[in-house]
């Protein structure tokens, strides 16, 4: 191997490399407005962090939906077809897709699209012992991008999935943009179940993000011991304080870390300075009224069949339909 091979060794098998990380971190950190994106809050200890933050009280969305799509699972499995193929974007654990598995016997396949290796063999492998019949293709790689299909999609009626809110993460003209290439990816009267969190009480959405026992704040600092470890940076960890805030003009949830002194910290030889009360905006997370998400789901080629909601209104399941051509 090379340097050059050393230096693209992939960073813990999420199709991350440290050039991209590197990048990315230090053209985040030279905005004026400093920001760092959200994708790389998944190393090993962020994503054991993510699953501690799912079973928060304060944190809804999860066992919402996981509620809603357990009531709706029967009415997603009436209007599927036999031969049907569920095709599943950024799967992570396919925990979620085991309720639509089992709801829906008459499936053909599922295909399972993640940036992490090591998370589709273990759900590659979980699957295979609980579904003996079930045909389970795993595909590493981004969902952001178009993927080719595996070809046992071809002439099957698909069912997309996208759980989760991930749609929450991008702003409103990316989202459109990602569901416009789910619509191209899929193909004319394919269907797709994505979950959407609802606008809602920021005394709610707040401690969602903010909880009384830290886990979402050593979240977002997790990003920073990140790029100290893989990247060599020195950020005083105590000098930086998680923030949630309420964007009401956006409808969205922000996280940043705030420089709680003025400080300079260095990466890779590059030098960043932050002023006292600066803040490095790491993650939105939008949050939509119906209309608002049936509007943008139509501008990007899908007409709303179907909404399910919990009883409170906190989250919301869409069965979304693709237009003819
Ligand atoms: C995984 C994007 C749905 O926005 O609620 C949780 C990530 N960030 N707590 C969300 C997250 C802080 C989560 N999503």
């Amino acid at each position: 191997m090379t340097f050059a091979d050393i230096n693209e060794t992939l960073v813990a098998d999420r199709g991350i490399t440290r050039d991209d990380f590197l990048r990315a971190v230090t053209d985040g950190l030279s905005k004026g407005r400093k920001e760092l994106p959200c994708r790389f809050f998944y190393d090993e200890a962020g994503s054991i962090l993510f699953e501690e933050i799912t079973r928060l009280d304060e944190y809804y969305p999860t066992r919402t939906e996981t509620a809603i799509l357990t009531d709706c699972a029967g009415e997603i499995s009436a209007g599927t077809p036999a031969g049907s193929v569920i095709v599943e974007f950024g799967s992570g654990s396919s925990t979620k897709t085991e309720i639509l598995i089992e709801a829906i016997p008459q499936l053909a396949a599922y295909v399972a699209i993640d940036v992490s290796e090591t998370a589709l063999d273990e759900a590659r492998a979980r699957l295979a012992k609980k579904y003996p019949q079930l045909k389970v293709e795993t595909l590493v790689a981004d969902f952001a991008a178009p993927v080719d299909l595996p070809d046992v999609c071809c002439n099957r009626p698909l069912l997309g999935f996208f759980p989760g809110s991930t749609i929450g993460n991008l702003t409103r003209e990316d989202a459109t943009s990602l569901l416009r290439l789910f619509t191209d990816g899929l193909g004319p009267r394919s269907r797709l179940i994505i979950g959407v969190d609802l606008r809602k009480d920021p005394a709610i959405l707040i401690p969602a993000y903010d909880d009384a026992a830290g886990v979402t704040a050593a979240f977002n600092l997790n990003l920073l011991v990140r790029i100290n470890r893989e990247l060599g940076g020195n950020f005083d960890l105590r000098a930086f304080a998680h923030r949630a805030i309420w964007n009401a003009d956006a409808g969205r949830i922000e996280m940043h870390l705030e420089s709680l002194k003025r400080q300079t910290a260095t990466i890779g030889g590059s030098e960043f300075r932050f002023e006292r009360g600066e803040t490095i905006h790491t993650e939105n997370s939008h949050k939509y009224e119906i209309e608002d998400f049936r509007a943008m789901a139509q501008a990007a080629g899908w007409s709303l069949r179907k909404t399910w909601r919990d009883p409170q209104g906190l989250f919301s399941v869409h069965e979304l339909v693709a237009a003819e051509s």
